[in-house]
């Protein structure tokens, strides 16, 4: 019999960043009982990595934005295979929502006319991005918690889910041990929100903390529920790459928004060497008129250092490979030419990019107003995650919903700087909201006693294999697997390699052991991890390979072109019923309703 504490409610959200916060305190202003659990402190999530801002098309700064420009910058920085109507939804609600956080107290950068400041960042048309200097996640996250603590919220911090339990097709709650002490603890739910955000750690270079190992993907695919666009994984262009402590540190798009240029190891701006053909007619093919475009001037175009991010990281990645890059294999990214322009040029970067200042005097004894960063790509996001129902975000699995990096849709094959933290609020409210009506209108669960030893069970082996692998040889194998062979360029033969290794690395995790006991045991924790990090990672590679084109954040060197037959569908992934393997499936793209198909030719 496994011993563990029980503790219920009404509806379980399993995460806590942005969109977990938002969707807990949705679920309890509808009256419900809920628990907010994460794997780490309260507040230390990812979601402070997405620094430069938040996208809503408030016109602001540039009044001929609205949320039809939105929606279709959207839909074309994913290249089209974007769940339409999350991606309406998102552009209407985000406006709102981001009032809503004013209104909760978070302190934005101001126009001088006193209302929110928004800033240019890849890919989207007018400066759309509602920002605090480049702290903007952080403030959420602050303003989130300040206002969830006054909803009633139990939180339970540093305490990791380990199974999904089911009630027949329905959830009914989550397995669970707490970190500190390892004891187990079962949650009984009528409704569980999934917002675990991504899985950066299943690579090697990540802006990622060690949190993000695919936890919520995993444990829906598990579940029974349907993964999708696996396939595409957002490499941001620029992560530090010096000194290696540091590597894959975020550095953000802000840098590029407020001027910042990328240049090769002969001084040269090599983004304007190749901009594709479907942003031509909007990108400056002069330096003289992308800095007009950066200090808002409405007839200039965007600078190519403001493409999407996957062609960014593309572009860096070839000027490498041609051996032109920096002394450690990036490129430079410099913001202190901008003295050129501004008087008070110094000021002015320490003012707008304050963390960005700080981050690299402070790890890498650079002065970001006089010198320029060395940069390279970091893996940074998934587009792929658990299949949703856009209104509702509900799973595949009766009662079981998503929101966040770990639900997928909203962003198609490749996501918008800034896209991400509005996503976490317009769709944290939508999660939040409809399981509390899920769990209103749906009686209570019963816990299956078998399933719950089970994971008591499988959680525990690693204990009777003292002697055996450490995990920690076993996790980084399997991030140098990744980032050499599923990395931002792919190809058949390297793909199918990572699959193979994917599953030798499956053979060893099942024989890791760990030392010790149960408590503050980080060994245990990360053998744990182990299951999660490589489910994901079979579902990246097995996607990639299935899809033999290049579109968006997938580009393969053997099918360098997009190819329109796959943009009709999503590849789905799901655990077979009876053997337990991972199958691809073709899902179809439902047809776009007719007032949104004109607003993306209108805007072609
Ligand atoms: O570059 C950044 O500030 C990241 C933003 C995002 O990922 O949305």
């Amino acid at each position: 019999m496994t011993e563990y504490q029980t503790i219920e409610h009404d509806v379980l959200v399993i995460g806590a960043g942005g969109a977990g916060l938002r969707a807990a305190i949705e679920a309890a202003s509808q009256g419900v009982s809920v628990g907010l659990v994460c794997k780490s402190l309260l507040g230390k999530a990812h979601t402070v990595m997405a620094e430069g801002g938040m996208a809503a098309a408030m016109g602001n700064v540039d009044d001929r934005d609205n949320w039809r420009v939105h929606f279709a910058d959207t839909m074309r920085g994913g290249q089209y295979i974007n769940n339409w109507r999350m991606a309406e939804l998102h552009a209407q609600e985000a406006p709102a929502r981001v009032k809503e956080l004013e209104a909760w107290g978070a302190l934005f950068d101001r126009t001088p006319d006193g209302r929110i400041l928004q800033r240019n960042f890849g890919g989207h048309r007018y400066p759309r991005l509602a920002h605090v200097g480049d702290r903007t996640g952080l403030e959420l996250i602050r303003t989130l918690q300040d206002h969830g603590i006054h909803q009633g919220l139990d939180v339970h911090m540093e305490v990791t889910i380990l199974t999904l339990l089911k009630d027949g097709d329905r959830i009914a709650g989550a397995f669970a041990y707490d970190r500190e002490r390892g004891r187990f603890r079962l949650f009984k739910a009528k409704a569980v929100v999934l917002a675990t955000g991504g899985v950066g750690r299943a690579f090697k270079i990540t802006s990622n903390s060690w949190e993000y190992t695919g936890d919520g993907h995993s444990l829906a695919y598990h579940a029974g529920a349907a993964l999708q666009d696996m396939e595409f994984v957002q490499f941001h262009p620029t992560g530090m790459i010096w000194p290696p402590s540091v590597r894959g540190l975020l550095v953000t798009e802000g840098v590029r928004g407020e001027g910042g240029v990328l240049k090769n190891r002969d001084g040269k701006r090599f983004m304007f060497e190749n901009i594709p053909d479907n942003y031509k007619a909007q990108t400056a093919d002069n330096p003289e008129e992308g800095w007009r475009y950066t200090q808002g001037d409405k007839n200039s175009r965007r600078p190519p250092e403001l493409l999407t991010r996957d062609h960014v990281a593309r572009m860096i990645v070839s000027e490498v490979r041609a051996g032109r890059g920096s002394p450690h294999g990036g490129v430079f990214l410099d913001i202190s030419w901008i003295k050129e322009k501004l008087p008070n040029a110094e000021e002015h970067i320490k003012r707008k990019l304050p963390s960005m200042y700080h981050q690299f005097m402070q790890l890498a004894g650079i002065d970001i107003t006089k010198e320029p960063m060395e940069i390279g790509p970091t893996t940074h996001y998934i587009m792929g995650g658990i299949r949703v129902e856009g209104d509702t975000q509900m799973s595949t699995v009766p009662g079981l919903f998503a929101c966040g990096e770990c639900a997928a849709g909203l962003h198609g094959a490749n996501r918008l700087g800034g896209n991400s933290l509005s996503d976490l609020i317009v769709f944290g409210k939508r999660a939040g909201e409809h399981a509390a009506a899920f769990a209103k209108s749906n009686g209570s669960v019963s816990i299956d006693a078998q399933q719950v030893d089970a994971s008591a069970r499988g959680a525990l082996a690693p204990f009777e294999r003292d002697g055996g692998e450490g995990p920690y040889q076993v996790q980084e194998s399997l991030q140098e697997t990744m980032q050499d062979n599923v990395g931002i360029v792919r190809a058949q033969p390297e793909m199918e390699h990572a699959l193979q290794e994917i599953g030798k690395l499956r053979q060893r995790a099942a024989r890791v052991g760990v030392k010790g006991n149960r408590e503050y045991n980080p060994g245990w924790h990360t053998a744990l991890d182990l299951n999660n990090l490589l489910t994901v990672s079979e579902a990246i590679a097995r996607s990639a390979i299935e899809r033999k084109e290049s579109r968006g954040g997938h580009f393969r060197d053997d099918y360098p072109d997009k190819d329109p037959a796959y943009a009709t569908f999503n590849f789905l992934v799901r655990k077979d019923g009876k053997s337990g393997e991972m199958q691809i499936a073709r899902e179809p793209i439902p047809p776009m309703p007719a007032h949104l198909a004109a607003i993306i030719e209108e805007m072609k």
